[in-house]
């Protein structure tokens, strides 16, 4: 990838589509500070989406900030990081995108991650969501600073493709 080098990561993609198994295993690789956008949610999103209510973008605004804040300190600071956001509407990634800020997006067969999220137990997204989700998909355009894997391979194989993809150089 062209310019300067990421020093912050969001792994973007539906719910389940294993974004927080990839971004956990990127940063690990790397020795990157890991955040989990979904902690980021005010409590009455949470509430929400436990409810099986989808978000508006009302509800979605002080989240994203939340996030872009994060993301705003690390660059500032310095200190790279890895961060999940499903943010799929270009929109949405408007309020994250800064120079140093690349998205990776996991896009993973749909019948794929229906299956995984049916057999993922304790988490506040059900399965009823991932149509909207789906529908709600931007995927990133050319002119974002992206790239798109696929969560088809074990994490391990997919983290390793993301950092030589990224020019970032494998540790391991
Ligand atoms: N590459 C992968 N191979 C096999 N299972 C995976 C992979 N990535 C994620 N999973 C599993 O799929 C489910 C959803 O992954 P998760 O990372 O929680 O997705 P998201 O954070 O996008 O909602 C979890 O049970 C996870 O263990
Ligand atoms: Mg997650």
């Amino acid at each position: 990838m062209a310019g300067t080098a990421p020093s912050v990561l969001v792994v973007m993609g539906v719910s389940g589509s294993g974004k927080s198994t990839l971004a956990a295993t990127v940063a690990d690789r790397l020795g990157w500070e890991f955040a989990e956008g979904d902690d980021m949610h005010p409590a009455a999103n949470v509430a929400k989406m436990e409810a099986g209510t989808p978000l508006t973008d009302e509800d979605r605004w002080p989240w994203l900030g939340t996030i872009a804040e994060w993301i705003r300190s690390h660059l500032a600071d310095g200190v790279p990081g890895v961060v999940t956001c499903s943010a799929l509407k270009r929109s949405y990634r408007d309020v994250l995108r800064a120079p140093g800020v690349v998205f990776v997006h996991v896009a993973g067969d749909p019948a794929l991650v229906e299956q995984r999220m049916a057999a993922r137990a304790g988490h506040f997204m059900p399965t009823s969501l991932l149509a909207s989700q789906l529908a709600t998909l931007e995927p990133p355009q050319p002119d974002e600073a992206h790239l798109t894997v696929s969560s088809e391979r074990s994490p391990d194989e997919e983290s390793a493709d993301v950092v030589a993809r990224l020019g970032l150089g494998a540790e391991r």
